[in-house]
C-alpha cells in the first residue's frame, strides 16, 4: 500500500474529522486542509481571496462549504466563490485556489506537479 504515486505528496490524515480544518504549509505556501460534512477532503490556500484572513483560524466548515467567518464568503470543494445573503441570493465572488487531492492509506494527499 502507498500513495497515489510519484508526484503526489502526503499532506494530512484521514483522521480529521467532517467539518474540520486545518493549516499547513507545503514549499512556503500556507495552506488548509478541510473536510465537508459528506466527508470529501479539500486542500486550498489558506488565504481568503477578499480580505486575506487565513481560513484555518477564520474558516468554518457549513455542510459542503468553507466559510470565511470574517465577511461570509463562501467556498465550494472546487474554490468557487459566493456569497449569500439572509434570503438565501447567492452571488459570485472570488475563488479559492483548490489542490488536486485524494485520499489513500490513512492520508490525505495533494498532487504537486502532473
Ligand atoms: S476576508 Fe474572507 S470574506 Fe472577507
Amino acid at each position: 500500500m502507498g500513495g497515489p504515486g510519484e508526484g503526489w505528496v502526503r499532506i494530512g490524515d484521514s483522521s480529521l474529522p467532517a467539518g474540520g480544518i486545518l493549516g499547513t504549509t507545503l514549499a512556503d505556501e500556507d495552506l488548509v486542509i478541510w473536510r465537508s460534512m459528506a466527508g470529501t477532503p479539500c486542500v486550498a490556500e489558506a488565504r481568503c481571496p477578499h480580505q486575506w484572513s487565513h481560513l484555518a483560524g477564520e474558516g468554518a466548515v457549513d455542510g459542503e462549504e468553507l466559510v470565511c467567518l470574517t465577511h461570509l464568503w463562501r467556498f465550494t470543494v472546487d474554490g468557487e466563490g459566493w456569497k449569500e445573503n439572509v434570503s438565501g441570493r447567492r452571488d459570485r465572488k472570488g475563488d479559492l485556489a483548490v489542490k488536486p487531492c485524494v485520499e489513500r492509506d490513512g492520508g490525505i494527499w495533494v498532487q504537486v506537479r502532473g
